[in-house]
């Protein structure tokens, strides 16, 4: 047996065998994915309405900022005061990394312009990207091969710019990752987030669907939303 060769190259990132992994600032996720997401790669997380996914993508960028990256949201639907309030609920102060330019709120509207453009990113040296939520691209796209030529353009460019990026994806019932079935190909992970209820218990739920290049948790991961954000149980 090959022992794998591990690096620690900075305070936020970890080499085995040549592959770069970045913390992903959930508590208790890197555990069950070899260390933390493949640098540059693009994950899709599904979930239905209030699954966590915005939560979980705030905190991925934060983790990035706590380390000297610099980290970018674009959001589609919700305003960004209402990220930056729902944010600051688990003390996470974005404002203070907007203020030195380390972090942007970018609101998109897609009805208007269906292009993502990259200067922001290029002028920030971003490293993290999320955008919330990819789905809403299926709405002005006319059909799913155009879809399926966007989202690969799109996860293209980032991954020129070595971007590590969280697609949002909405999903209406559990047997589905995404409103075309198309979004969970053209990416290098999924993790779906689910909100469950059997009886008067409700309880939320993390899977790694798919982690290319990784061998990840196949489990079922019981997950809790508290005052430091979300966190993995029983890890
Ligand atoms: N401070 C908090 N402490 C505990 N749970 C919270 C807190 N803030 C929000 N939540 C839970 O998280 C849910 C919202 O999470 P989030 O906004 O990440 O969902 P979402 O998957 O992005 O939903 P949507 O698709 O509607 O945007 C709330 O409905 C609530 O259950
Ligand atoms: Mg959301």
């Amino acid at each position: 047996m090959v022992k794998a060769k591990t690096a620690v190259n900075s305070r936020n990132s970890i080499a085995t065998n040549g592959i770069e992994r970045i913390k992903t600032g959930i508590i208790g996720l890197d555990k069950l994915v070899k260390g933390g997401f493949i640098k540059g790669s693009t994950i899709l997380i599904s979930g239905g309405t209030g699954a966590g996914k915005s939560i979980f993508s705030m905190q991925y960028l934060w983790e990035g900022l706590q380390n000297g990256e610099s980290c970018v949201y674009i959001t589609l639907e919700e305003t960004a005061e209402d990220l930056r309030q729902d944010a600051l609920t688990f003390g996470w102060d974005f404002k203070e990394y907007e203020k030195k330019g380390k972090f942007k709120f970018i609101e998109k509207n897609i009805l208007e312009d269906a292009n993502f453009e990259f200067f922001d990113m290029d002028r920030m040296k971003a490293s993290r990207v999320v955008i919330d939520s990819i789905s809403l691209l299926s709405l002005v796209v006319e059909d799913k091969s155009s879809m399926r030529g966007r989202l690969q353009e799109l996860v293209k460019s980032l991954k020129e710019r070595d971007i590590t990026t969280i697609l949002i994806s909405e999903s209406v019932d559990e047997k589905h990752m995404s409103l075309l079935g198309i979004e969970e190909f053209v990416v290098d992970g999924v993790i779906l987030l689910r909100y469950t209820s059997v009886g008067a218990q409700a309880g939320r739920l993390l899977f790694i669907r798919k982690m290319r290049r990784t061998k990840h948790s196949e489990n079922l991961h019981p997950i809790k939303i508290g005052d430091k954000g979300m966190q993995i149980l029983n890890v």
